[in-house]
């Protein structure tokens, strides 16, 4: 599977942990930035190409980097197709993907360590989406969202 991975200044170190461990895992892994430690730099500017190219399929799934994972992860679900959430406990990692279909895993490189983030993005690769009747509902009930009618955005 082609993973992407991003990260703001927040994320930074982690997300070069990461990436290390997932070539060492033998993932082909697309790097959407940031490229060099900035302290000022933005985690939209980075998130959005991610949560773009996991909307179109140009990757499987995507790693979303921030202090804390919360920004990246508001940054990304505004993206049609996009399904992203913070984690940081093993039991999420697995769940958010077997019955919420998740996609893009968000993760704090201020909040969590690098060998439970790489447990974390391990579990979450290796989840699938149960399919369920009552989680494939839900999912479509939220996907609606993304057409609903201009009023309730
Ligand atoms: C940047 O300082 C920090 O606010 C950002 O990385 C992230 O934690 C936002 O949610």
């Amino acid at each position: 599977m082609r993973i992407g991975i991003a990260a703001d200044h927040g994320g930074f170190e982690l997300k070069n942990r990461l990436a290390e461990e997932l070539r060492r895992a033998n993932y082909e892994v697309a790097d959407f930035g940031a490229y060099a430690f900035v302290p000022g730099d933005d985690y939209p500017d980075f998130v959005v190409p991610l949560a773009e190219a996991v909307a179109r399929g140009d990757v499987g799934r995507g790693i979303a980097l921030c202090g804390s994972g919360i920004g990246a992860g508001i940054a990304a679900n505004k993206i049609c197709g996009v399904r992203a959430g913070a984690v940081h406990d093993h039991f999420t990692a697995r769940q958010g993907v077997e019955d919420d279909a998740m996609n893009v895993i968000c993760i704090g490189g201020r909040t969590v360590g690098p060998s439970v983030a790489w447990d974390l993005v391990q579990t979450f690769l290796s989840a699938q989406f149960s399919g369920a009747e009552r989680h494939q509902r839900r999912v479509a009930k939220v996907a609606a969202l993304e057409h609903a009618p201009a009023a309730v955005h």
